[in-house]
């Protein structure tokens, strides 16, 4: 059977959980082959490392990927450079590129598309948004027939972590310093706190869901570092809690946009997001609202994402996938059981 084969670029949180996803599910017609990360020795002893078939050709060497006989590269680095020149040679030399680099994406998204159509490969960003929720791909297809009028959610998971356990009472800082240690802040947490990683997304979702290409830079965009005890004891005292929110809402043919906290009503959706959970709500003007609602950071929620995107290229390749099959049995649950 054909194997599509593939390049891990960057082995950190997200890069593991991507080896955990695969080890489990065992698809047998996708084959990770090359892993490339600076410095990869010290990744060699993590346990995922070991998840990843012996035959893997561990490199710090972009070029040896670039040059290699691999069908999709996997990004899981971040940033614009040197990301961009090494995604456009993979590119360029037909290979489809799976990312979850929204500041890449967010800023030079229009250009790659542009380049991998005319190469007839695929790039394919849906760990991008919103972690292991299907936004992106529910945006395309799931309700790609209406017109997407508004977008507006929480898709950054380390804000909502921090508030929803401000809101309980705990410190800014201290709740900051765990959603570090948890892994699902960014390298430099200002990304988060700042607004820009929630943007970058929004921008995103605007050119895909509504296609509109918005700058990211021109986004009106607050800190949530300035949120304090207090804010939530008057936003309390309102029947309302604070959540950092992500608008894009087309009006007159213009496309207006923000990010930063927001007071929200308490009986709103949005408010009962709690901890890294992401929820966006599309707002179509022939379907009325969807609400899109999962885990938004983390490894395994956004290794889902990445596998789901290879699973999809792999299938635009001609390859059926092929889990491990389950034994069909019929059986009682163990104990009493509930709806949630
Ligand atoms: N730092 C990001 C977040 C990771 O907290 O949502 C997922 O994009």
């Amino acid at each position: 059977m054909a194997k599509t084969k593939v390049a891990i670029l960057g082995f950190g949180t997200v890069g593991g959980g991507v080896a955990d996803v695969l080890a489990a599910r065992r698809f047998a017609d996708i084959e990770v082959t090359h892993v490339y990360n600076r410095d990869y020795t010290r990744k060699l002893s993590r346990p995922q490392a070991k998840k990843l078939p012996r035959t893997v050709i561990w490199t710090d060497d972009i070029n040896v990927i670039l040059k290699s006989d691999v069908d999709v590269v996997v990004e899981l680095i971040g940033g614009l450079e040197p990301i961009e020149g090494w995604l456009k040679k993979a590119i360029a030399a037909g290979k489809s590129v799976v990312t979850a680099n929204k500041q890449l994406i967010a800023y030079r998204g229009a250009g790659l598309e542009k380049l991998a159509a005319k190469k007839g490969v695929s790039l394919l960003y849906g760990a991008a948004v919103a972690g292991g929720v299907p936004v992106i791909p529910g945006a395309l297809q799931g309700i790609g027939g209406d017109e997407i009028v508004r977008i507006s959610g929480i898709v950054n998971g380390t804000c909502n972590f921090i508030l929803s356990h401000m809101e309980q009472g705990a410190e800014y800082a201290e709740v900051l310093a765990q959603a570090q240690k948890l892994g699902y802040a960014e390298a430099n947490p200002s990304a988060d706190v700042d607004g820009y990683d929630a943007r970058a997304k929004l921008c995103i979702l605007s050119r895909v869901a509504m296609h509109a290409e918005l700058n990211p830079d021109e986004v009106p965009t607050q800190s949530i570092s300035k949120v304090s005890a207090v804010d939530f004891h008057y936003a309390k005292e309102l029947g309302c809690t604070i959540r950092q929110v992500s608008r894009a809402q087309v009006q007159d043919g213009v496309v207006h946009a923000r990010v930063g906290p927001m007071v929200v009503p308490t009986e709103s959706p949005i408010a009962w997001s709690h901890g890294t959970q992401n929820m966006v709500v599309t707002s179509g003007r022939f379907g009325g609202d969807v609400v899109f609602s999962g885990h938004g950071a983390g490894a395994h929620p956004t290794a889902v994402a990445v596998v789901s995107d290879l699973l999809a290229v792999a299938q635009q390749c001609g390859v059926v996938h092929q889990p491990v099959r389950k034994r069909a049995v019929v059986g009682e649950f163990l104990a009493p059981h509930y709806l949630r």
